[in-house]
């Protein structure tokens, strides 16, 4: 972290939570705390939760969770320099210049060379086609439908038909050429010298998430070849964690994501409103892609090409989709080939429709499957079916495994009995009948012991927060040493010394830790659901029993520390004597 605890706990305590969060999802009072719906995970009813009093946000649903900081990251995708900037403007607070280390400096510099190279190249190219000498370009984008407003908001250009302009341009502008050719905008050879690599093209700029051009796609006018030339990878341009659209997509309102194969494509959609669709970079679609996507949490609607290229790689698309638990669905495009030929040919609302009708994709895959097979074969259908039971062994859940049994009979008219005998057939050849259709026992599966340790630490800690005072009453019998989950000792460290200066501040707590993982994990202590009691003295119970499994569940810990721990055996003694006088006291909620 590049800047002061200080300054990271004053510009948290000056963007009050709620007010940040209203910015961008709706959420309404009720009682302490303010509820929405979670923008992290699709649900329709609300379990996103934002409290004024702990300045923190916690999703009972999907666990996400944290303070300020941690809901802009998570948000806008910012890493926690670029939030600590947003909410540091917000606040009218000054960020001094950071204090970096000379390697991280001279990283930092070439990334800001390269993204301000691209940026200056961006602004010609744009310039260039808006200009006489850009007539082709704006001619040929014209040509395909290409609304002003639409070039603007991708920010196209046009590369001109002279040799090097591009590169004197930038030279003037005071950038090397070393820089130049490794942002991927010239090329040296011993006969031309320095000259532009982008020639005589139609300029796509690529963006990150935050709006800054990367990298270019470029596209010839006419049928010569290499038909797209992209820029080459750099520090600041990595094709497999970035997608085309997604700097404009991530703030779509539409529950899905189109993924499709072409920047015309995606300029296409986007035209006629469908404001969610990215694409790949010129590269099959990578798990680096998947994870980005998987941070929206919708689905993914995949509309790759019609032909057999399209096909397969909508196939690799769906498994790596679905590594990362998203749900794929494929859009039908026929008979046209991309989805900016079907909007051109058929519009928006024909689209739209297809994206109503689009298909499961394991239905998909099976069907491309089946393809492979004469089905009006006995010999044949069979082989298919073996094919489809090895797929729907996949499945972990039993009553995934179930519906999708049940669908494919119908589908493709076989008995239910047998299809579910064939799986249960292959399970065993294959050894995994762990998995599928393992005999059940009858017994409920026990509740994780691991969890029931850490439950009584969690209740502990969301119980302090919500009644400090208790502190006080209880300070004598419990510290650190209780808590098994090293973020949890730290977490009970500084609450007891904050709360041993009167300070409740849950929120800068959180800041103490960088990942978002641990940030969850911080808010989940701190908003463990409370069972809900009616009166004082049945909660008073309830936290005497969580104080008393908090010490004994330590207890047994330290006990199993006496071999490898030395300082296992006091804390054994300190801690039998707590438990018999937690045991006899009586502690009160009111003062
Ligand atoms: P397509 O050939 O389907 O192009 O390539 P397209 O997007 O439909 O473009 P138009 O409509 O013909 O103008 C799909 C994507 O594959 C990459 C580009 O990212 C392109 O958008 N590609 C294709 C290249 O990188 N280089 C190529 O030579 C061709
Ligand atoms: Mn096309």
């Amino acid at each position: 972290m590049f800047y002061s605890d200080e300054l990271v706990e004053e510009i948290r305590s000056k963007n009050d939570i709620v007010d940040v969060v209203s910015r961008y999802v709706k959420i309404q009072k009720k009682g302490n705390s303010y509820f929405g719906l979670c923008p992290f995970h699709n649900e329709k009813s609300p379990s996103f939760s934002v409290s004024p009093n702990k300045q923190m946000f916690y999703c009972f649903g999907c666990g996400a969770g944290g303070n300020v900081y941690t809901f802009v990251m998570k948000y806008e995708n910012y890493t926690f320099q670029e939030a600590m900037k947003l909410l540091a403007d917000k606040a009218g607070v000054a960020l001094p210049e950071v204090e970096y280390s000379e390697e991280a400096k001279k990283a930092q510099n070439k990334r800001n060379l390269l993204l301000e190279i691209n940026k200056e190249a961006a602004k010609y190219f744009y310039y260039q086609l808006r200009a006489k000498q850009g007539e082709n370009g704006m001619n040929y984008l014209k040509g395909r439908q290409l609304s002003d407003e639409t070039m603007q908001k991708f920010g196209l250009g046009y590369a001109n038909m002279s040799a090097d302009d591009l590169c004197l341009y930038l030279k003037k502008k005071g950038y090397e050429d070393q820089l130049i050719i490794e942002a991927g905008l010239g090329t040296h050879d011993e006969k031309r010298g320095l000259h532009d690599k982008f020639w005589n093209r139609v300029m796509f700029p690529i963006s990150d998430v935050n709006h800054r051009v990367i990298g270019f796609g470029g596209r010839v006018m006419g049928d010569a070849k290499p038909k797209y030339l992209n820029s080459p990878e750099t520090s600041i341009f990595d094709k497999s964690r970035n997608l085309y659209g997604l700097n404009h997509a991530r703030s779509s309102r539409r529950p899905y994501i189109i993924l499709c194969e072409g920047y015309m494509d995606v300029i296409s959609m986007h035209q006629a409103g469908f404001d969610c669709a990215v694409a790949s970079l010129g590269t099959a679609f990578t798990s680096g892609q998947a994870t980005l996507l998987k941070r929206y949490d919708k689905d993914i609607i995949l509309a790759y090409d019609s032909d057999g290229a399209g096909t397969n790689a909508a196939l690799r698309a769906i498994e790596i989709l679905r590594e990362v638990d998203l749900v794929g669905k494929v859009l039908n495009l026929k008979p046209h080939k991309d989805p900016d030929e079907f909007i051109k040919a058929e519009g928006m609302e024909a689209f739209e429709k297809r994206i109503a009708e689009a298909e499961n994709s394991f239905f998909f895959e099976v069907r491309i499957l089946s393809e492979k097979y004469r089905l009006d074969d006995p010999e044949e259908k069979t082989r298919f079916l073996t094919e489809v039971a090895k797929k729907i062994l996949n499945f972990s859940e039993d009553v995934k495994r179930d519906s999708y049994i049940d669908a494919i009979s119908d589908k493709y008219n076989v008995r239910n009995e047998s299809l579910k005998k064939l799986v249960r057939e292959y399970a065993a050849k294959a050894g995994d009948v762990q998995t599928a259709y393992k005999v059940k026992s009858g017994i409920q599966s026990k509740p994780n012991p691991e969890e029931n340790k850490k439950k009584p630490q969690k209740l502990f800690l969301t119980y302090l927060v919500d009644h400090p005072k208790l502190y006080s009453k209880v300070k004598k019998y419990v510290s650190e040493d209780d808590f098994t989950e090293d973020i949890y000792k730290q977490v009970a460290r500084r609450l007891f010394e904050d709360l041993g200066n009167g300070i409740v501040n849950p929120a800068g707590i959180i800041n103490m830790f960088d990942d978002e993982e641990a940030h969850k994990e911080v808010s989940a202590l701190f908003n463990t659901e409370l069972a809900y009691l009616d009166t004082v003295q049945e909660e008073e119970k309830a936290f005497h029993d969580i104080l008393y499994a908090l010490k004994k569940n330590s207890l047994d810990y330290h006990n199993s520390m006496l071999g490898s721990d030395v300082e296992a055996l006091a804390k054994v003694i300190k801690g039998k004597k707590d438990l018999e006088e937690i045991s006899k006291i009586h502690i009160s909620l009111e003062d």
